[in-house]
């Protein structure tokens, strides 16, 4: 051989490395209610370590879009791609099994079971006794919990049901359950709407950890102070249709209403 020493190793071209495939990407999103175009057409991306705020009015569609991302819905056109590869949700189930958490307001967590309970909600772990009978593993429960809660910072007993806990705390339970389940893209629908002033900075404190740690986040809020706090990027929807799409830093709010209201 007769190798130049100092001619440099060819430099193969970069690789196209995980993060720069969008974690989850939505293109042409439509779905019908009879006559009415509930969503027309959507397209979004979502990042690592992304917050994406969905803004828009009264019935312009985020709560439809997110039904259609997190298998609430099947939309009637349009492709769904997780981590570049296109999937169909056949079910929420099928969501979480990719990593996708969806968190509402009201339906996120079962009042009568206590805190522990709602972090495994679904997807209890069980021992065998005898190694025949299947029982649920408590102890297991609440180690688990209890290191998430901690981990997040939420002081809160165990034991209570979570229909005695605040707003705000509940809001940490189901964030702390997503964080459990390794949650790769968690969507939040109005987090904060029903929340006083400092349980919605907890909210808003705990969206911002998890972003450091990689989550890719979508969060629909009609606070846009909230929405400016911890965004990267906005999209509005108006009728079903985008209406715009900023860089946090290179909008303002009065730009949003205008986006969200019409010209
Ligand atoms: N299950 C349904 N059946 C029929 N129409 C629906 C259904 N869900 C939503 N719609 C309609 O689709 C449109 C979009 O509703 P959607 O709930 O997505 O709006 P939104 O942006 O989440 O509004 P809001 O800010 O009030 O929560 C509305 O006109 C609504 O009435
Ligand atoms: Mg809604």
């Amino acid at each position: 051989m007769n190798a130049d020493p100092v001619t440099p190793a060819p430099v193969t071209p970069a690789p196209v490395t995980a993060d720069r495939i969008p974690l989850l990407s939505a293109r042409n999103m439509t779905k019908r209610f009879g006559g009415l175009t509930a969503l027309g057409g959507v397209d979004l991306d979502l990042y690592a370590g992304e917050v994406l705020a969905l803004a828009g009015d009264n019935g312009a569609g985020k709560s439809t879009l997110i039904k259609c991302l997190s298998g609430v819905y099947q939309p009637d056109d349009g492709q769904l791609l997780f981590g570049g590869r296109e999937v169909r949700l056949g079910n929420p189930r099928e969501a979480r099994e990719l990593g996708i958490e969806t968190i509402y307001q009201d339906l996120a967590l079962a009042g009568n079971l206590d805190v522990g309970a709602n972090v495994f909600l679904g997807r209890e772990p069980v021992r065998r006794v005898f190694g025949l009978f299947p029982v649920l593993d408590r102890p297991a429960m609440r180690a688990a919990s209890q290191q998430v809660l901690e981990s997040l910072d939420i002081h809160t007993s165990l034991d209570r049901p979570v229909e005695d806990l605040s707003g705000g705390q509940r809001q940490a339970v189901a964030i702390g359950r997503a964080i459990h389940w390794k949650a790769r893209v968690l969507i939040m629908d109005e987090p904060t709407a029903a929340l006083g002033v400092p349980e919605q900075r907890k909210v808003v404190e705990l969206i911002g950890r998890l972003k450091t740690q990689g989550v890719g986040i979508i969060f629909i809020s009609h606070n846009l102070s909230d929405i400016f706090a911890v965004s990267d990027r906005i999209l509005v929807l108006r009728r079903g249709v985008m209406a715009g799409e900023r860089l946090i830093h290179e909008t303002s709010g009065e730009e949003i209403v205008k986006l969200m209201v019409g010209g």
